[in-house]
């Protein structure tokens, strides 16, 4: 059968179906919300499954639009990816018929560059598109590229594609990034678990969900270790076989509906909440005056705070883990528009990350951004229902936050940016008795 694919000069992205949520604020929320699996770790682990030609199988994997992507991008490539039951996922990279990753899916999610190391590792080339930036700024794979040279790889960078081959083997070797990056350290250490001989990352990153990367390819019959805080060590093996693996609960995802609780002065229980994972963030909310009560996997949030103004003014940064997660600064700087006095937000991994500040001081907040890594919130602010719109995944559900605490109604353009990481999330909100709708731009499509 002919081919179809369109080359890259002759590649379109597909129009999106522009949906909108419509949010009435001011009700506190109240109930019980389950956490779901991870986005961050779900998708590597789906790559991490292109490691061996045997059966993997995912469960608790967050039906959200970013799995799916990775689900076709895999399909492309000639891999038999097969969903039995919801929330599970099944790979076999058995035969793999394209070493090729177009920029059809580099367009549409940024992890598909995740498959660099496996597949090169595997099967010894590899052509890849450059996934370039996005909304929260220009992301360079840099510190990929040059952990696969340090493992032997040749790379050619052509055409927006990197071309990448290993003769024979991989070879172990000393991979020092001059900082931390969570993905570099993940597409490193996925090719030196079938490189030839020892392989050390320094810095390693330390979040939870390389562990989680950890843990599946241990399974897997790789030799991998985290020996210090910031270091990794591989031994590398000939081949490795199939495992199941249950991806951790989502720090983000429960992040985002603590701040719901707490902006609308509600009662909400998380559960299946990755309380030790979100250390740095609990102790900022803790500074902040929300309560909180952490079980073994439950958060209980308290936000009746909010109603007398005991939320006090903070200073945040952000930082790579075990600091406060920059995926989390976006629902805290909504927060922190219902604290009493000025706080201030350094937001030191991404470049343009507080742009989406601006719509929320539309909805009447008092925000100053003297530059793009730095902002100012002086509240509490009476935040009151307006028309904005989401430029990414994680200011979007922060805009939903917004919309909960403001009065009247929010029309928040761009929802679908949303779906891509947060699974049901208007269910979700929902059942806590919020009330959101999401509708098509124009009919309506899904509300409760
Ligand atoms: C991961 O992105 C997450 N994405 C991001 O989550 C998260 O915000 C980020 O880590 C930081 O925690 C996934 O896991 C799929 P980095 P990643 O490499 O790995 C620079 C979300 O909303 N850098 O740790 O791409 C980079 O520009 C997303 O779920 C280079 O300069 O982030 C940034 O300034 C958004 N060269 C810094 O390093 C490189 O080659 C850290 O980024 C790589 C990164």
């Amino acid at each position: 059968m002919a081919d179809v694919r369109p080359f890259h000069w002759e590649f379109h992205p597909e129009p999106v179906t522009r949906e909108i949520f419509r949010v009435e604020g001011g009700r506190p929320l109240s109930g019980t919300v389950p956490v779901s699996g991870a986005k961050n770790a779900a998708l590597k682990l789906l790559a991490a499954a292109t490691l061996t030609g045997e059966r993997c199988r995912l469960t608790n994997v967050p039906e959200i639009e970013d799995v799916r992507v990775m689900a076709e991008t895999l399909r492309d490539l000639g891999v038999v990816v097969d969903h039995p039951a919801d929330n599970v996922y099944e790979v076999a990279s058995g035969d793999v018929e394209w070493l090729f990753v177009p920029l059809e899916a580099a367009a549409r999610m940024r992890a598909s560059f995740m498959l660099l190391g496996p597949l090169l590792s595997r099967f010894g080339r590899v052509i890849i598109s450059n996934p370039g930036g996005d909304r929260i700024g220009r992301r360079p794979v840099d510190l990929h590229v040059e952990a696969m040279r340090a493992l032997g790889a040749s790379i050619e960078y052509r055409n927006g594609y990197y071309f990448a081959t290993a003769p024979g083997r991989l070879r172990g070797g000393e991979i020092r990034f001059p900082f931390v990056s969570v993905m570099g350290t993940e597409n490193a250490m996925l090719a030196a678990t079938l490189a030839e001989g020892h392989t050390v990352i320094r810095p390693a990153a330390q979040e939870p969900e390389v562990d989680d990367l950890i843990a599946f390819l241990v399974k897997m019959g790789a030799a991998v270790q985290r020996t210090n805080p910031d270091t990794i060590e591989i031994e590398g093996r000939k081949r490795l076989r199939g495992a199941e693996h249950r991806v951790i609960p989502d720090r983000i995802e429960a992040g985002t509906f603590v701040i719901a609780a707490a902006v609308t002065g509600g009662r909400v229980t998380l559960e299946g909440a990755p309380c030790d994972h979100l250390t740095a963030f609990i102790e900022t909310l803790g500074r902040v005056g929300v309560g909180l009560d952490c079980g073994t996997d439950t958060i209980e949030v308290d936000g009746s705070g909010l109603h007398d103004g005991r939320y006090r003014a903070c200073d945040i940064a952000t930082a790579p883990y075990p600091g406060l997660a920059t995926d989390l600064q976006p629902p805290t700087a909504v927060l922190l528009t219902q604290a009493t006095g000025r706080s201030t937000v350094h937001e030191t991994i991404f470049e343009d990350r507080l742009e989406w500040l601006g719509e929320v001081r539309r909805m009447g907040a008092s925000v100053e951004m003297p530059d793009a890594h730095h902002a100012t919130i002086d509240g509490p602010a009476h935040l009151v229902g307006a028309e904005v719109e989401i430029g990414d995944l994680r200011a979007g559900a922060s805009l939903i936050l917004a919309a909960l605490a403001a009065e009247g109604t929010t029309t928040i353009h761009g929802a679908h940016h949303v779906h891509r990481g947060y699974e049901n999330i208007e269910r979700k909100f929902l059942d806590i008795g919020a009330s959101i709708s999401r509708t098509a731009e124009g009919t309506a499509v899904s509300t409760s």
